[in-house]
């Protein structure tokens, strides 16, 4: 292919592989331990399976309706009402998407101009920055405090401006593993007040809080529910990451913005997944029990690693933990994961890549959405660093 013979202007010039890629990458060419990217190297319930397939064979292969079939945005209802007491309407207020990333490009799109301020909390997950970029719009980072990574909400109230369209929340939060309490939907719910802010809320880690505190969805705050595009992800719920399905939750006049951009970029997603998933969600213990199942591989990771010379930082959602290393190296964390990688065969994340300016903490990122096979190999190597 001949190459292209013009200067390009790149909307996105400070973008290039993702971290996640890069290490994944890394951990096959050394064959070493991936405890980086955040996905399970277990399978889902064989009923998933069989459900997509029984689908399949009854002939759910054709286009389903733009927002998802009904019988899956009315399950995706009963379980919100049920878990947060919000009374989302499956025909205007829920929309199916192909995962979680998707929903939150699409919500931005569909709010964000040139000019437009969104604030963002750093370290930040990878997708949030880039998305309100290519729109035109201008990131406002503000640091969550180190080592518990709480916000200053009265830092917050400071960065709101007459131009802030939108405020991008994560929580239990990727990479951090912290949560929201209800302290934290109060004081967000005093700053927005009055204004006409947007909260991007992303919980696609909604059933992974742990130690019995209860997740904190903004749905559950009608004063914030009302400003509120809320987004989950069925592939952390269901251990499906590869299926690429999540949804979300808006006020009907928030959602019918979303649904404009929706239709002409993809559309509508898979149809015998939307089935299957439709009739798994009847089942709660799938999802009331993830907490529970993760909080047994937290546990047992942190125990593993109490004797190391890596110190545990907090833990209290998702299935990420983060680790000092200070006294074991002066390395800049990229440099260390890599040689981590190749020399001891076992990969983790920077926390720098989440930061636009990353600060000099020395913290590495494990995913405990593994095997317990796994994280026994991952720990005895980190053990003995
Ligand atoms: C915070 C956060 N949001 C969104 C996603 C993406 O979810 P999905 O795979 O459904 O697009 C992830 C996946 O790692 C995540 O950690």
């Amino acid at each position: 292919m001949p190459s292209f013979p013009y200067a390009l202007n790149s909307k996105l010039p400070n973008v290039g592989t993702t971290i996640f890629t890069v290490m994944s990458r890394l951990a096959n060419e050394h064959g070493a331990i991936n405890l980086s990217q955040g996905f399970p190297d277990y399978d889902c319930a064989p009923e998933l399976h069989d459900l997509v397939t029984k689908h399949m064979k009854a002939g759910q292969n054709q286009y389903p309706p733009m927002a998802g079939i009904p019988q899956l945005r009315e399950a995706i209802a009963a379980k919100v009402s049920a878990l947060y007491g919000a009374a989302y309407d499956p025909e205007h207020e829920i929309t199916v998407t192909p995962g979680a990333t998707y929903a939150l490009f699409t919500a931005i799109a569909a709010l964000v101009r040139p000019g437009d301020e969104v604030i963002v909390f750093e370290p930040t997950y990878d997708s949030y920055v880039p998305a309100v970029e290519v729109q035109g719009g201008t990131p406002v980072y503000i640091a969550l405090k180190f080592a518990d990574f709480h916000i200053d909400w009265d830092e917050v109230a400071q960065a709101v401006t007459p131009r802030t369209r939108m405020i991008i929340i994560n929580t239990p939060n990727n990479p951090t593993a912290s949560v929201f309490t209800a302290a934290d939907m109060r004081a967000l719910e005093r700053i927005t007040s009055g204004t006409d802010i947007v909260i991007l809320s992303d919980e696609v880690y909604e059933h992974i809080v742990f130690d019995g505190a209860q997740h904190e969805s903004v749905a559950r705050f009608p004063r914030l529910a009302e400003r509120s595009f809320v987004v989950s992800s069925f592939g952390k719920t269901y251990h499906v990451t590869g299926w690429k399905m999540g949804y979300c939750l808006a006020p009907r006049e928030l959602m019918s913005e979303f649904r404009k951009v929706h239709q002409f970029n993809v559309f509508t997603c898979n149809t015998p997944v939307q089935y299957a998933l439709a009739e798994f969600m009847h089942e709660q213990e799938p999802y009331l029990g993830l907490a529970a199942f993760y909080q047994r591989k937290r546990d047992y990771f942190r125990d593993r690693l109490r004797e190391s010379r890596f110190t545990l930082l907090p833990s209290s959602g998702t299935f990420f933990q983060s680790v000092r290393y200070d006294d074991i190296t002066d390395e800049p964390d990229a440099e260390y994961a890599m040689r981590l990688t190749r020399e001891h065969g076992i990969a983790a994340i920077p926390l720098s890549a989440f930061y636009r300016r990353p600060p000099e903490h020395k913290v590495l990122r494990f995913c405990f959405a593994k095997r317990e096979e796994t994280l026994f190999k991952g720990t005895e190597i980190l053990r003995r660093i």
